[in-house]
């Protein structure tokens, strides 16, 4: 009897959720019940955090209260700051955001429980110090001292505080507010995932998000909004977008950076409001460049994609690159600033996951050779 196999998992559901839902043919992105695209213009990440690790949005007093639990952990421990400087300064700087979760359980002498209190302590001190992590180490590898956090800032605004020194703008906060709401939770992707099949054997917290930025790392994951930046910079202006498009899809498996999406049938509604930000950024900076390359290539993949009848659209990765570089970020650092709003979907899932475990334990079907009979090594 031949086995069913579900390559790359695709279309197999592992367990219930009740964080998010995607509706790949609408195209909707449900947290908790709110559609993404009302959370993306009212509520701040620090409410879509406390959403998504609840049942329902905060009231003033407990979002005032869940943002204090946040603010004594914005601080990194001394020994993680050591290891960030001992990086290699040429390094992939989610390197150094997975090096240094890995260190910070080694520093936390109750890494190990999974109880809810000790997993939700440990959701806060990750959620407060990542960005702490990026900006530290993205000033340590130019040469500049680390700046310590300012916890009367939000999660958003003290990762820029944090980058320059500067008490950031409202407007500069904003956008990174949304593009953190935007990129929180996405359902069972790669690393959340991951996350939850290493929970899943009752590791600690640490081990599993550190698991989890592994993955994120990845050019068909996280790092696809780096990849399309650096597209856009190899192709250099508008007019040789089609070029550099034809070129990919001519090349056997070739893949077009920041489209495609193994739910999304239609657009992605992330995509959708990252674009208009895209194009107000564009504007009032007036370096329209980088936004209008992808409209370019946004207008080519369609029309080359309604050709062959594929429903292969834009990605939240496509306008969040356009997004960052007009922020001033630099290209390697858009993956760790995904890692900065995803760690608050990770630890959603890691509270279900802990709360109704099951080993994550799938199976392979074999097809090598069966009876070989050993032989000594002398007679091979
Ligand atoms: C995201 C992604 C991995 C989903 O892949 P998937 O669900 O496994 O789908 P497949 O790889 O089977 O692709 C289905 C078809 O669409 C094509 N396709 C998918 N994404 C494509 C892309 N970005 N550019 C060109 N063609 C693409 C594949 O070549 C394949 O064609 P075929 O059926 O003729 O072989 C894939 O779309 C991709 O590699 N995108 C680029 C990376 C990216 O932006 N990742 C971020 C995701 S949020």
């Amino acid at each position: 009897m031949s086995e069913t196999i579900y390559q790359g998992l695709a279309g197999v559901n592992v367990d219930t959720t009740q964080i998010s839902h995607i509706d790949g043919l609408k195209g909707e992105l449900i947290y908790r019940g709110y559609d993404i695209r009302e959370l993306a213009n009212k509520a701040s990440f620090e409410e879509v955090t406390y959403l998504l690790w609840n049942d329902d949005l905060p009231t003033q007093d407990q979002l005032a209260e869940f943002k204090n639990g946040l603010k004594p952990h914005y601080i990194l421990p001394q020994e993680v700051i050591e290891v960030l400087k001992l990086m290699p300064k040429d390094t992939h700087p989610m390197h150094a955001v997975r090096t240094a979760v890995s260190m910070l359980g080694a520093t936390d002498s109750a890494a190990e429980g999974v109880d809810l209190d000790n997993v939700h302590r440990i959701g806060l001190s990750l959620t407060a110090k990542f960005p702490s992590i990026v900006a530290t180490f993205e000033r340590l590898r130019n040469g500049q001292e680390a700046i310590s956090p300012d916890p009367d800032l939000s999660i958003a605004g003290n990762f820029l505080y944090m980058l320059t020194g500067e008490k950031p703008t409202e407007a500069a906060t904003n956008v990174m507010d949304v593009a953190l709401v935007l990129h929180a939770e996405h359902g069972s992707n790669a690393s959340t995932f991951v996350a939850r099949a290493v929970a899943s054997t009752l590791t600690d917290v640490y081990s599993s998000i550190t698991a989890a930025c592994g993955s994120l790392k990845g050019p068909l994951h996280g790092g696809a909004n780096a990849a399309v930046m650096q597209a856009l910079e190899k192709i250099g202006s508008v007019s040789k977008v089609e070029d550099y498009v034809m070129n990919i899809l001519g090349t056997p498996g070739g893949r077009v950076m920041g489209f495609g999406h193994r739910v999304y049938r239609v657009l992605d509604p992330r995509a959708i409001i990252l674009k208009e930000v895209s194009h107000h950024l564009a504007e009032e900076s007036g370096d329209s460049k980088w936004f209008e390359m992808s409209l370019e290539m946004e207008r080519v993949m369609d029309r080359e994609m309604t050709k062959k009848g594929k429903e292969i659209k834009p990605n939240v990765d496509f306008f969040s690159a356009s997004v960052y570089r007009m922020l001033g970020f630099p290209t390697d650092m858009y993956t760790p600033i995904f890692a900065v709003a995803r760690i608050s979907g990770w630890m959603a899932h890691l509270y279900e996951q802990y709360a109704d475990n099951k080993l994550m334990r799938p199976r392979m079907v074999y097809e090598g050779p069966l009876g070989k009979s050993f032989k000594a090594i002398n007679n091979r």
